[in-house]
């Protein structure tokens, strides 16, 4: 190991050196080039040593995130089994004061530091023109959960991930589920929302979507006949998200597979801001390489 690469607790590396290092000591010279597996491994390494001291975290909440267990971004009365079978059954579940207070100011915090893009479906709305037209407003940021600049959300995704694949009294496929798409949207005002519509066919297993700041309306509907057609649809349910509220959403791979329609209203002041961690073999583009949603 060369000198450069002997690192203490007493003199933590910054995380740009400490990566360079480690890739260097492997032979990798652009690590942006490697592989999945491999840009995983890194991200895992980074964050342990953030974890355990020889590694400079970016503040206090980030550290905190990553010393997470398994299940602990819950309070300890949610009862995570109890929302994991409705969602089993019924394809979705709500809960308000589910997450532990500091997990949304890590992720506040986390969000200050990142550039969101507008994505713009109400000028070019998704499925233009046909009964499944979706129109949709908003700020969003959508990554890989290895990437660098989400660490909070990938802890928060791991610790989730955690609990949850331990369920397989529900469903043995929760075993499998790890979300690999980190997706950050700001809703900004009143004009901000989606309407009407599924997932993608593509998501796996589990979407899980926490409520960071703000309040918004999160309807559930179901279709009068057609199941392809959000024209016509009669509302079943409805749900005042706030700041600690998450939702989980059935996709392919879970029960029976159905994803519900749900539309998110505009926030009923101000911003609102959330996190979706999905299972996605297509990570959504950036809005600035595509506007396909
Ligand atoms: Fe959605």
């Amino acid at each position: 190991m060369c000198a450069e690469f002997t690192i203490t607790k007493d003199h933590k590396l910054p995380e740009e050196q400490f990566s360079l290092n480690l890739c260097r000591e492997l032979g990798i010279t652009d690590p942006n080039r490697q592989t999945t597996a491999f840009k995983i491994f890194l991200s895992s390494v980074i964050d342990a040593a953030k974890r355990e001291g020889f590694v400079q975290p970016k503040n206090e909440h980030e550290l905190y995130a990553l010393r997470l267990g398994a299940g602990e971004i819950f309070v300890p009365d949610f009862k995570l089994e109890k929302a994991l079978w409705q969602t089993f059954v019924n394809g979705y579940c709500f809960a308000k004061k589910a997450l532990d207070p500091g997990i949304c100011q890590a992720l506040i915090d986390e969000v200050d530091g990142l550039i969101l893009e507008e994505g713009d479906h109400i000028t070019h709305p998704i499925n233009a023109g046909s009964s499944l037209e979706v129109k949709q407003l908003h700020e969003r940021y959508y990554c890989p959960v290895w990437e660098d600049g989400v660490t909070v959300a990938r802890a928060v995704a791991n610790s989730a991930a955690g609990a949850i694949s331990q369920l397989t009294q529900i469903d043995t496929n929760l075993s499998f589920w790890w979300p690999n798409e980190v997706g950050y949207q700001r809703y900004r005002n009143y004009h901000d929302r989606i309407s009407p519509h599924r997932d993608r066919r593509t998501d796996q297993i589990l979407a899980f979507t926490l409520t960071i700041a703000g309040s918004a309306k999160v309807k559930i509907y179901e279709p009068y006949a057609d199941p392809d057609d959000y024209t016509k649809l009669h509302l079943v349910d409805e749900v005042m998200t706030e700041s600690r509220s998450v939702m989980f959403l059935r996709a392919p791979g879970f029960g029976n597979g159905q994803q519900v329609i749900h539309e998110v209203c505009p926030p009923e002041e101000d911003s609102r801001l959330i996190l979706n961690l999905r299972m996605r073999p297509d990570i959504l583009p950036k809005p600035s390489e595509t506007i396909q949603s």
